[in-house]
């Protein structure tokens, strides 16, 4: 440091003054400090930028700078001397203290000026994108599925998730013996020791809502029931917890035909391709009779689902028209009403339709899976193929 190099050397000298032999009149004394003035006020008036400045103070006025060195010299010399060193030396360190201030006001100012000269901002510049949540590939399919059938005449039901034995089971047609109940590998609620009421259930499918709401709400009716359902199994094609959608359509003259085109319809806008074709494959469960599985025509070409060509059949859906006691349990009177019901499960079609091949995926929570899958909120569910 240039600065402290020079004080060094004139501090010493000044010191040699001070302590020296005293001096018989004030002569040399107020030389040293008007030599010492002008110096110290070229530093100040050279001083680059704040920290030189603040260098250049503390070797001045510090503590141990030259004037309060200077100062305490004070105390040695004759009153005569005293007289005139002091007020001198007192204005010295005002003038320099205000030269100080300037010049740090100075700095500071063009320190500023350098700062906006160089810190600028591109104000048209495009923010910066701020990350977005993304729609789930299930929410997505459920909402495309709501806007189709909503196009069909149908409203959204809903039912609980832990639902009561006589939901879930008995009331469609399922009574306590009946092999089906094995084939669901249903989750019990917990009951305390003692209590013998039939267990609760974590509803199995969406089929119960069938009954909750022909017995609140009557008939005839036309609803699907999104919402999820849980079952003990686990691989890459099921999980513990998986979504359905129930539909259930209800009058005096609901035939199976309608169910069938429906079910096309309802295909050619999900999949949005003109050729789906069903084939409606005879089959069994309890609370319809008669009652079909349901398998849409696709193929498989290098790991590609296509549908609507090519020789594959899968399945998706089971359906079938409402047995006389399902009705019966829900307060309906089979004479006069019959109608259909269909369950589909949601996770699969999302996994057709976007081509995801792994269901457990779709519930790890992997941000960068549901990046990869995930919709834009601003996305419309698709009702291309309309109806
Ligand atoms: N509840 C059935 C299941 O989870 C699916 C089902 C089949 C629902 C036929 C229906 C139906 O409404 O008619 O396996």
């Amino acid at each position: 440091m240039v600065n402290r190099g020079l004080m060094g050397a004139t501090g010493l000298q000044f010191r040699h003054h001070m302590i020296g032999p005293k001096q018989s009149n004030s002569g040399p004394v107020m030389s040293d400090i008007s030599n010492l003035k002008s110096k110290i006020l070229q530093q100040v008036a050279e001083a680059a930028d704040l920290d030189a400045l603040e260098a250049t103070r503390v070797a001045a006025v510090g503590k141990k700078g030259e004037v309060s060195l200077m100062m305490r010299g004070l105390g040695k010399m004759s009153p005569e001397e005293k007289k005139i060193a002091g007020p001198a030396l007192n204005a010295l360190k005002n003038e320099i203290n205000s030269a100080l201030a300037a010049r740090k006001a100075g700095l500071e100012d063009a320190a500023l000026n350098e700062r906006l000269r160089t810190e600028w901002q591109d104000v048209s510049a495009p923010a910066r994108p701020v990350g977005q949540g993304s729609v789930h590939p299930v929410s997505q399919v459920t909402e495309e599925i709501i806007a189709i059938f909503a196009d069909l005449g149908y409203g959204v039901a809903e039912g609980p998730q832990i639902e009561n034995d006589y939901y879930n089971f008995d009331a469609l047609n399922i009574p306590p013996e009946h092999p089906a109940r094995q084939e669901f590998d249903t989750f019990y609620m917990h009951r305390d020791e003692g209590d013998n009421r039939p267990p609760h259930v974590l509803r199995t499918h969406t089929s119960p809502v069938q009954i909750r709401h022909m017995e609140k709400h009557g008939v005839p009716c036309r609803i699907i029931a999104p919402g999820r359902v849980y079952r003990s199994d686990y691989d890459n094609t099921h999980t513990p917890m998986f979504h359905q959608v129930e539909g259930l359509a209800i009058d005096k003259d609901i035939s199976m035909a309608n169910l069938k085109w429906t079910l096309e319809e309802f295909c050619r806008a999900f999949f949005e391709v003109d050729n789906v074709e069903l084939k409606f494959r005879a089959s069994h469960f309890p609370f319809t009779e008669p009652s079909a599985e349901v398998d849409i025509r696709c193929s498989w070409q290098g790991g590609q689902l296509k549908i609507g060509e090519g020789d594959d059949w899968m399945e998706i859906l089971g359906s079938g028209m409402v047995h006389p006691k399902v009705l019966k349990a829900a307060g309906v009177d089979p004479e006069v009403y019959q109608g259909f019901a269909f369950g589909i499960g949601i996770d699969r079609l999302a996994m057709l339709k976007y081509g995801i091949p792994d269901l457990r995926a779709f519930f790890d929570s992997d941000l960068r899976w549901l990046r990869h899958y995930g919709f834009s909120s601003l996305d419309m569910p698709n009702m291309r193929g309309g109806i």
